[in-house]
């Protein structure tokens, strides 16, 4: 019988980890078939979402126009940590997340503790994301048809509602497709890329019209702390990044495109972030954006005096944000599907149904809990739950490169992060002050569910696990396995 220090530091081995998601890339099983473009897509693709058309309007009224600066230290914080993504998942060949890497290098306590936080990072972003997703379909309804789903089926309680009811047809909608199968091609992503990045160019030529330089006389109207409040709330629009990273394993020569895909991504997003923003603020005083719904969209109705660029704009975000959800509910689908497989979640969650082969309990169950929270609770929150659990995520990627690099300095990497240990450490330092930016409500709520994820180990993934049930596991002493 192992100690209970053992149990919680035990690792898997990268090997085993191989043998369970599919085979290794050694053993050709998972095919290098992503070239830079397509994998530059799912960057841009995962990541451009909700947050710009929608949490821009949340984070003026916060920093004033010096939100700029908030985009771009929200985007150097991910920008850090894309980079750390990058080499740990070119060192660990494992399909998978961040939640697999933990498992192999930091132990199983720590690696159901990421495992918590990615659910914060996937399933509550995919709540979030359905969020702003109605509040879209409201603008698109209202210019297309002049009317709109009532106050009480398009809000969370809080905000004077009963029930989000779009958020909760989009999320219906995705975990259908799902279901049957369907699948983002790398293909579809890059048209719907595509589309994005068009809106976006189409927003900053026609708010540009707008520009009034007297919207940006005061420019920090609420100071430096205003500044990195808002970053805390922006650095949602930055979350999917990672997704270059995690793809690492079948990108085509790792070496050059993996970190050359993570920058074209970050600059891409970033500049077309900031770009937005600068118009944005130019285009509206601050006062203008206070309780704004689909602001983008508003904005170009205000610029021009007519509503069709805001139609366009409405559709886009609608196609942008569907294909955001629909991604984060495939990953969270896919991250409870590998805990389970490990025993730390109950083995409902990596069935599979033969007709279909998609995990089709855990598919509805977690349909049903990211409805419910779509349906409930305001989006701010919701993002600023995403933000924590993803920042706490990134963290422990960060030490896991340094401590990957101290245990096991031979062991073959695809690509090293550059100024090593100034990288990781920055991002560590970046992260935390985004974590101290966020509200306190946050903080205790993050404190709660983490206390949980522990409770759950002990009660239950501690026994369960397959790796200590096999007697496989290697506590962390030694290089890696
Ligand atoms: N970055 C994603 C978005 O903004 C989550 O929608």
């Amino acid at each position: 019988m192992s100690s209970v220090r053992d149990q919680v530091l035990r690792r898997k081995p990268v090997q085993q980890t191989s043998e369970d998601t599919g085979g290794d890339s050694d053993s050709g099983e998972l095919k290098r078939t992503i070239g830079l473009l397509p994998l530059s897509a799912i960057g841009i693709g995962g990541t451009i979402g909700t947050g710009i058309f929608f949490i821009l309007s949340q984070a003026v009224p916060i920093a004033g126009p010096a939100v700029i600066g908030s985009f771009l230290i929200a985007g150097v914080v991910a920008g850090l940590t894309a980079v750390c993504y990058a080499e740990l998942a070119s060192a660990v060949p494992v399909a998978g997340s961040s939640y697999s890497y933990a498992y192999a290098t930091l132990g199983e306590l720590t690696a159901l503790g990421v495992g918590a936080c990615l659910l914060l990072e996937w399933g509550v972003a995919g709540a979030a994301v359905a969020v702003g997703w109605s509040e879209y379909v409201n603008q698109l309804l209202n210019n297309l048809f002049g009317f709109t789903i009532p106050d009480v089926l398009s809000n969370a309680p809080e905000q004077g509602g009963i029930f989000n009811l779009p958020a909760v047809i989009l999320i219906a909608a995705c975990a259908a497709l799902l279901i049957r199968g369907t699948s983002e091609s790398t293909t579809a992503n890059a048209v719907m890329v595509l589309i994005k990045i068009a809106i976006l160019v189409m927003f900053i030529v026609i708010a540009f019209q707008g520009w009034n330089s007297d919207n940006m006389s005061d420019f920090t109207p609420f100071g430096f702390s205003g500044v990195t409040s808002a970053a805390g709330i922006i650095f949602f629009s930055y979350i999917g990044l990672d997704g270059v990273a995690t793809a690492g394993e079948e990108a085509k020569n790792p070496r050059r495109n993996l970190p050359l895909a993570i920058f074209i991504s970050l600059v891409v997003v970033t500049t077309l972030y900031v770009l937005v923003a600068i118009v944005a603020v130019a285009a509206q005083p601050v006062e203008g954006f206070k309780n704004q719904e689909a602001g983008l969209s508003q904005i170009l109705q205000q610029v021009t005096g007519s509503t069709w660029p805001g139609t366009v704009l409405a559709a886009g975000a609608i196609i942008s944000i569907f294909s955001v959800t629909l991604v984060s509910l495939y990953g969270q689908t896919r991250i409870l599907f590998a805990m389970s497989r490990d025993g730390m979640v109950p083995p409902i969650f990596h069935k599979v149904n033969p007709r279909t082969l998609t995990p089709v309990h855990n598919t509805v169950i977690v349909a049903v809990v990211v409805s419910l929270l779509a349906g409930l609770i305001p989006i701010n929150f919701l993002a600023e739950m995403t933000s924590i659990g993803t920042l706490a995520a990134f963290i422990t990627v960060s030490i896991g490169v340094m401590i990957l690099r101290h245990r096991s300095p031979d062991l073959p990497r695809g690509f090293r992060v550059p100024f090593y240990p100034v990288t990781p450490i920055l991002s560590i330092v970046g992260s935390l002050w985004i974590i101290t930016s966020l509200r306190a409500v946050t903080l205790y709520v993050f404190v709660v569910w983490i206390a949980a994820a522990v409770a759950w180990y002990f009660v239950y993934a501690r026994t369960h696990s397959v790796l200590g049930r096999s007697g496989r596991g290697k506590i962390m002493q030694g290089p890696l396995p």
